[in-house]
């Protein structure tokens, strides 16, 4: 069995990356560019979740494009003119920034012809994974989890439970009526933010909910998801839920746990989270942190005009 270098053994090594939805949430700007290239800050969405999962031991990203969103794969190719040309004008940093994207993982693509649930953009991922791949990881680009590192939490927990491992954040009870909200129990074991997952409810109402743990976009799924997929009906908007297809391998008995992610989440797949993730990620940035905070102070304390 492959093992990682810490000698344990390795959980996955393909992310799947689901880029095919329309992201109606952002026109009249995805006419044109594709959500997953807007920027956080100067680096696109979709480079940020390559690097967590290059991070977390994925040597291979499936991106799950539609029909006119090329240019999220083509983000990752190499440019060598330009590169040559930066080098020639000594912008080194700039070199280094541009080389990123093309060295974290090896980028494979599938095309989901129609956009037909976030489930069926998962089941076309499956031709791409070789024949001893057990599990596999999915990356929402939508949702950027900060820190990185739930990634490996979920695959700690896959290594002791077995099954499929997903991620939770505790929001406020009052917010989880926009979320697939987990009914879930300790699972055995010391650890309080593992927990066993027995359904999950989409979007309920506060009063009804049965927890505060709000579904974030990361799963690392055993392969028999894909039976699982094969087997439900379209759902909620006739489209394949991913998560239908969860709620069958628990009434299976399939394991499946949540890691609670003590951390943030952005939602950048509407302006607002795209927004917020911005001005949390440039309060981060060394290079920008002290000027854009003292504008921010300036700019709040001063009237509209
Ligand atoms: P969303 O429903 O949040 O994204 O899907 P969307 O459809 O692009 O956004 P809006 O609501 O129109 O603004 C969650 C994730 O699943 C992918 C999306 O690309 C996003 O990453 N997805 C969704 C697919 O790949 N295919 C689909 O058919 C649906």
């Amino acid at each position: 069995m492959e093992t990682t270098s810490s000698n344990v053994p390795r959980q996955f090594r393909t992310a799947v990356v689901p880029a095919a939805g329309l992201g109606t949430r952002f026109l009249p700007t995805t006419k044109a560019v594709p959500k997953e290239l807007l920027p956080v800050v100067d680096t696109p969405g979709i480079e940020l979740v390559a690097e967590e999962a290059a991070q977390a031991g994925a040597d291979r990203m499936v991106l799950v494009t539609a029909p006119g969103k090329e240019s999220v794969a083509a983000y990752f190719a190499e440019e060598r003119e330009l590169e040559s040309l930066l080098a020639r004008r000594g912008k080194f940093d700039l070199l280094e920034r541009l080389r990123n994207a093309p060295k974290l993982l090896d980028v494979d693509t599938v095309v989901q012809q129609r956009p037909l649930g976030l489930g069926h953009a998962v089941l076309q991922a499956e031709s791409t994974l070789a024949a001893d791949e057990s599990a596999f990881v999915v990356l929402l680009p939508d949702d950027l989890v900060l820190p990185s590192g739930v990634l490996e939490t979920m695959a700690r927990v896959r290594r002791r439970y077995g099954g499929s491992v997903l991620c939770a954040i505790d929001v406020p009870r009052e917010s989880v009526s926009a979320y697939g909200v987990f009914d879930a129990v300790p699972a055995f074991g010391a650890d309080p933010d593992v927990l066993r997952v027995n359904g999950m409810v989409e979007k309920p109402i506060a009063a009804d909910a049965p927890s505060t743990l709000a579904a974030a976009g990361r799963y690392l799924l055993d392969r028999a998801v894909f039976d699982a997929l094969r087997a439900i009906e379209p759902g909620a908007g006739g489209e394949l839920q991913l998560t239908d297809a969860i709620a069958a391998l628990i009434d299976q008995g399939h394991p499946v746990h949540v890691v609670v992610h003590r951390g943030r989440r952005h939602d950048i797949g509407n302006p607002m989270g795209l927004l917020h993730a911005s001005v949390d990620l440039a309060l981060r940035r060394e290079e920008y942190a002290d000027t854009f905070r003292s504008w921010l102070h300036s700019r709040l304390d001063s009237p509209m005009l």
